[in-house]
């Protein structure tokens, strides 16, 4: 029998169609977070593609908990202050290695495929496109071979079939967490992590417990598919309800 944790815990999530997505689960879920965390001092974490900008438009317009630190624009920043005002320097710092935003750029205006993502969503670690699905494959090739061929070893991250965002080397959702885990001193089986598309992925790489939620997208259900493994479960309920149901599988709650 699974016994329930008393201990805290670090959890993980993604925020767009993975904790948020079913309001009615997300309440009963923010209740038991909050309960554990106020116990236990369990933390609260959200790893979201949004940028700070289209994160604080989805607190305004969801019942989201304060999260004990925020990672926005797929791992590119990170907060811990509870405003959200100041971003992390040291993260910062880790990031910068290897990249070089503006010869990045122009780099990639080399290819008419891919279309700029809003002002909003770039950020000195991120630069995101729109690229069409029918072209991407081929694309996403020959740009990696240029940024290569120029000294780049950077990220491009493929998601939903829409967005594409290069990133430095350092930087994704998954190496966040790991920053993350070594300040808090948390180990992996001490932390859940959370999410439903392929920029989730890199939180599933390592030690740590992956939680699939069921809506989950093409793209990450077939990465599954070769990578299962026991610290990974793909829950049958979606949203925060999978994410309750993941809990439960972990013995988290
Ligand atoms: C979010 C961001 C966008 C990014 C996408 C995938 O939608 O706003 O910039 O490309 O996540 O990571
Ligand atoms: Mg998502």
């Amino acid at each position: 029998m699974n016994v329930p944790s008393m201990s805290p815990f670090l959890f993980v999530t993604d925020l767009d169609n993975t904790l948020v997505g079913d309001d009615a689960a997300l309440n009963r879920l923010n209740q038991e977070l909050a309960s554990h965390r106020q116990k236990y001092n369990s933390k609260i974490v959200y790893a979201t593609g949004r940028s700070l900008y289209l994160y604080r438009l989805l607190a305004e317009a969801k019942s989201l908990l304060i999260p004990d630190a925020l990672i926005t624009s797929v791992g590119t920043e990170m907060y811990f202050d509870q405003k959200h005002e100041k971003y992390d320097v040291e993260w910062a710092k880790i990031l910068s290695q290897g990249w070089n935003r503006a010869e990045i750029v122009e780099i990639a205006s080399q290819f008419p495929e891919l279309q700029s993502q809003p002002k909003s969503e770039q950020n000195p670690f991120k630069i995101s496109y729109y690229l069409a699905e029918s072209v991407a494959t081929e694309t996403i090739t020959r740009l990696k071979k240029a940024l290569s061929e120029n000294g780049f070893i950077i990220q491009l991250i493929y998601r939903a079939w829409q967005d594409l965002d290069l990133l430095p080397s350092n930087g994704n959702k998954g190496l966040a967490v790991k920053f993350l885990r070594r300040r808090w001193n948390i180990s992996a089986e001490k932390t859940l992590v959370c999410g439903d598309s392929g920029n989730d992925i890199s939180m599933f790489l390592g030690q740590e417990k992956g939680l699939i939620v069921g809506n989950a997208k093409p793209e990450l259900l077939q990465w599954y598919e070769t990578n299962r493994n026991d610290n990974l479960h793909l829950a049958q309920s979606n949203c925060a309800g999978g994410i309750l149901e993941g809990l439960k599988h972990f013995s988290f709650l």
